[in-house]
């Protein structure tokens, strides 16, 4: 694991501060490492209509295109939770519409583990 990994796990870490989790209690932070080198980060934000929930992932690619940025070389997730959560199918549509080849790094309490996205979500939907 390089320093560069480590300090995006600690950006997500810092995201998750601020999920807004009172449903689940499942606090998530993401960090999205751009191909400049640029971090936007992302919570989880639910709501009481609880598929209105925006998880954390999806927050941080907001971030990042919001400020121009499309192209993404990382994005760190991290649970503060002995549960170890991967993005979710949705969260794995909405990072490959970007960046297909995307290294994905998350982590819990205990255990950090890495992926490609293109192994997550193999023949992802493309209208390009
Ligand atoms: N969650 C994320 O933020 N990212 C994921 O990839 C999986 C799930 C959030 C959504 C919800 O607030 C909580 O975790 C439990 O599902």
């Amino acid at each position: 694991m390089s320093n560069d990994d480590r300090k995006l796990i600690e950006e997500a870490k810092k995201a998750a501060r601020n999920a807004y989790a009172p449903y689940s209690g499942y606090r998530v932070g993401a960090a999205l490492k751009t191909a400049d080198g640029n971090i936007y980060t992302g919570c989880n934000i639910e709501n009481a209509s609880y598929s209105l929930t925006v998880c954390a992932e999806r927050n941080a690619v907001a971030q990042a295109v919001i400020n121009g940025e499309r192209d993404f070389q990382a994005i760190a997730v991290f649970v503060d939770s002995d549960l170890l959560f991967s993005p979710c199918g949705a969260c794995r549509q909405v990072l490959s519409e970007f960046s297909p080849a995307l290294r994905v790094i998350y982590a819990n309490n205990n255990e950090i583990r890495t992926a490609l996205l293109k192994d997550l979500l193999p023949e992802s939907f493309q209208l390009r």
